[in-house]
């Protein structure tokens, strides 16, 4: 049997009710929401919403319609940076990123924004302080990583929500290692732009993820098209969501996630963090008693969200997650985890790590056997 750790890249398993209720859309309701007055489409539409209200739900947002479906994570970070940056603006991200928002980041910098990168302390930790002394005049947005997903490292949102605020910068954060498993609040985090993914934390389908635009906020689209709205109209509707919703819909992956959300609402995301720090702490604490394991990360259960990267000297960090797959049936991921900063601020640039990322699924005897396999090979 297979023990799956990596759940950073993405959830596995699902929730019985997620893949069960995704071949119910498409066998029974399977139309295109808000594309038709007739009962199949009404079902589609009405099922898109209540996923829209759950994630509401879920990140104590007043009005779902604040809600945005994409396919993605990196496509809900696109539509926000490239949706607010123009030439001229500046703005702050921090060495943890992860490539989803350093490429567009590059990207707009070459047109004429201004990048400042604040680097994070070799364990992940980005500094409130840090982020102040990079903010001038022309800063617009801080993008902020609620955790790396090369170290886990969980980044406290409420002073830099504060700071961002007083200082009258829009605050973005990547919830994508997080969403479903950390508590977020927008109101309290004071969150302009919350990106997620939804076959992550959230327990959905690959092929979903989202978007919190805070009311008012002026964003431009990337792209247009048809929204089963305003049709007479050759211009883009300016209400929400269908102003970022061109196109249709991935409707039975919204069905599938909202299902993850549904189970996650019902099992309670602090006992969801709850079991994940147990298993991180326990695998920790196993990890610093193998000769030649090097830890990286906060080295702190609590702060640190499921992810726990090594390396083992002498060894090529792929080759053991070769290993581990071929010979021990163990997912793991290993070497890049596309944030090349982030490898840079922890010195693992060369050959990355071996990550382990438990979820919710996994239990203690999981870990033992991934420990028996990383003594072996730490002893080879
Ligand atoms: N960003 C995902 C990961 O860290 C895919 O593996």
């Amino acid at each position: 049997m297979v023990v799956y750790l990596d759940n950073a890249a993405t959830s596995w398993p699902k929730p019985e009710a997620v893949t069960l209720e995704m071949a119910k859309c498409i066998r029974e309701y399977g139309a295109n929401p808000g594309r038709g007055g007739h009962r199949m489409a009404m079902r589609a539409g009405e099922k898109v919403y209540e996923c829209r209200e759950n994630l509401a739900k879920l990140f104590s947002i007043p009005d779902p319609l604040q809600l945005v479906f994409t396919v993605n994570a990196t496509e809900a970070i696109n539509l926000a940076l490239k949706g607010i940056l123009a030439p001229g603006d500046h703005v702050i991200m921090t060495s943890m990123e992860h490539n989803a928002v350093v490429r567009p980041l590059k990207k707009l910098a070459s047109a004429g924004v201004e990048l400042s990168i604040v680097k994070a302390g070799p364990r992940g930790k980005v500094k409130t302080t840090d982020i102040k002394e990079n903010i001038q005049e022309n800063t617009k947005l801080l993008v902020v990583t609620h955790a790396s997903n090369v170290t886990g490292t969980v980044n406290d949102l409420v002073p830099l929500g504060r700071l961002a605020q007083e200082q009258g910068v829009h605050f973005m954060v990547d919830a994508a290692q997080t969403a479903g498993k950390q508590p977020i609040d927008v109101g309290l985090m004071k969150i302009d732009l919350l990106a997620f993914s939804g076959h992550k934390g959230l327990l959905g389908p690959q092929g979903t993820g989202g978007l919190y635009i805070r009311p008012g906020l002026p964003l431009d689209t990337l792209k247009e098209g048809g929204t089963g709205s305003a049709s007479e109209s050759p211009y883009q509707p300016a209400f929400l969501p269908d102003r970022y919703e061109s196109g249709t819909l991935n409707t039975p992956g919204i069905a599938g996630l909202n299902e993850g959300i549904k189970f996650i609402l019902e099992t309670g995301v602090n006992n969801i963090r709850e079991h994940e720090n147990q298993l991180t702490g326990y695998m920790i604490e196993r990890l610093r008693e193998i000769k030649g394991v090097r830890l990286y990360g906060s080295s702190d259960p609590q702060g640190q969200a499921g992810v726990i990267s090594i390396t083992i000297a002498g060894e090529d960090c792929q080759v053991v997650c070769r290993e581990l797959d071929e010979k021990y049936n163990i997912a793991a991921r290993g070497g890049l985890h596309c944030a090349c900063l982030a490898h840079g601020t922890i010195g693992t640039q060369d050959q990355g790590t071996i990550r382990f990322s438990p979820g919710h699924f996994n239990t203690v005897h999981d870990l033992d056997r991934a420990l028996q396999a990383v003594e072996a090979i730490a002893g080879d």
